[in-house]
């Protein structure tokens, strides 16, 4: 970082910045980040300064040509970042004039820092949530091709960790895929929030110059314009809601984390995760540890936290703009960079997960996982399903006490517990029996799990298409 104690704003001041605040208050060393879309919004706000009269055509030329030098050596990674410079606006307006003298200094009319940083913010999170939704939808297509290969490949469905009924893996899959499917349209509901124009409120009041604040949107392709001056550079409401929709999402990848570990666990043994996702253990030789769904689990809790921050940075502000908001920035970066990773890392594991079918299976059939239906078998025989469910919980404590399995019961030891089950109880008894029987939209029968996945591989590529 470069050192410059002349500071824009210091007209005033009778006294240099003591050291130490001009450290705390400075935010350049990462708000640089926002540096391409501070030079975008800027050469839209001299376009529109131009276009209104306010400034000359061939001072808007030397501008715009000066603005994207800067962008290029930012780029490049030539650029001095001044920590006297405060942020990433004053580095870039000081530097353009460096670069194209005075004229440089006619940048900043009708605008603030206030208006122009809630316009960057919001610039950055527009881009950022479209690279996140790519990422999502990545994700979602290797959840169906996965599904996909096991539409019939039995697996227990678990309630309170224990085995309930059997399911296919194909529906667990795509429950995972409606998970981030409410995550996806979230992200995109609260994009048309993010993605209105602030610039023109200035500091809090507006501008006298005649602006025109609907062309400079147009020009950085905005929805809209801020309604009111004051909430536009306060508000942060938009970075609240894109981190609280974040939080949901990291919520749902931490979920499926803690089922991959346990189904990845030599007690479950349901999968096994390439070992190019996995480390071992420097002391235990027989050790593959899942360290990829261990640290997006881990990883949830950075964004939940930044989500407290957000709502308490906010939480004390008066109107307008104060300095607290400043603190927006570090939690909503570290949002954006884990929210991504976290969605990689996932879009290439999940796809190249490897069940282990007879696990699975076996699973399932040391659970009573056909209890209901046999239930179900009773009620279709006249039982009142309370009657029936007494039936059922006396057969399973005989299956235990002998060691088998209620299709491994004879005839006539499923006879003892009603006179109404007859030879045909068999088929309801087998697990293919079970998940056939839940036919209907939204079940684990086979067929209703691909006409699911069919229906979802239809959904992703329409929004794809359209935006
Ligand atoms: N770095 C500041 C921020 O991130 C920019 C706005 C500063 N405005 C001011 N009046 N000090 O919020």
């Amino acid at each position: 970082m470069a050192d410059d104690s002349k500071k824009l704003w210091d007209g005033r001041f009778t006294e240099a910045t003591d050291a130490f605040v001009e450290a705390f208050t400075a935010s350049v060393t990462f708000d640089h980040v926002l540096a391409p879309y501070d030079i975008l919004a800027s050469i839209a706000h001299a376009t529109m300064l131009e276009k209104s009269g306010i400034i000359t055509s061939n001072e808007f030329k030397q501008m715009k040509s000066g603005l994207e030098e800067i962008a290029a050596e930012i780029e490049g990674g030539d650029f001095e970042w001044s920590i006297s410079l405060e942020d990433v606006h004053m580095n870039i307006e000081q530097a353009l004039t460096v670069r194209i003298g005075d004229i440089g200094k006619t940048l900043h009319t009708g605008r603030s820092r206030n208006d122009q940083v809630a316009t960057d913010i919001r610039l950055y999170l527009r881009d950022q949530i479209d690279k996140i939704s790519d990422k999502i939808r990545q994700l979602q297509s290797g959840i169906l091709s996965l599904a996909q290969d096991h539409t019939e490949t039995i697996m227990p469905g678990l309630t309170h960790m224990q085995v309930a009924q059997p399911i296919v893996l194909g529906h667990h899959l795509m429950a995972w895929f409606e998970m981030i499917e409410r995550d996806y349209h979230r992200l995109a509901d609260c994009r048309k929030r993010v993605n209105i124009l602030p610039l023109g409120a200035a500091a809090l009041a507006g501008t006298s110059f005649p602006i025109d604040r609907q062309f400079t949107a147009e020009l950085l392709g905005f929805d809209g314009i801020t309604d009111n001056s004051l909430d536009a550079v306060s508000d942060r409401d938009f970075v609240i809601e894109f981190t609280a929709a974040a939080s949901l999402l990291m919520m749902h990848l931490s979920r499926w984390s803690e089922e991959l570990i346990i189904w990845a666990s030599p007690q479950f043994g349901y999968i096994e995760l390439p070992d190019r996702f996995c480390t071992g253990s420097s002391i235990m030789p027989q050790k593959k540890n899942p360290d990829v769904p261990e640290l997006v689990r881990g990883k949830s809790g950075r964004v939940f936290g930044s989500l407290i921050s957000l709502l308490t940075v906010m939480k004390g502000q008066p109107l307008a703009y104060n300095r607290d908001n400043q603190e927006d920035k570090e939690p909503v970066f570290d949002t954006v960079t884990t929210v991504l990773a976290c969605l990689t890392a996932f879009a290439d594991l999940i796809p190249a997960i490897i069940p282990r079918k007879d696990n699975m299976r076996n699973a399932a059939l040391k659970g009573y996982a056909t209890a209901t239906d046999l239930a179900d078998y009773l009620v279709r025989k006249g039982l009142a399903f309370r009657d029936a469910h007494e039936v059922v919980g006396k057969l399973v404590s005989q299956g235990i006490d002998c060691g088998k399995d209620l299709s491994e019961l004879s005839l006539q030891a499923l006879q003892s517990g009603s006179s109404l089950i007859e030879s045909d109880v068999f088929k309801v008894l087998t697990l293919e029996g079970s998940v056939n029987a839940r036919n209907h939209p939204g079940g684990t029968a086979p067929g209703q799990v691909a006409n699911a996945i069919q229906a979802a591989r239809a959904r992703i590529t329409e929004s794809t298409v359209n935006g």
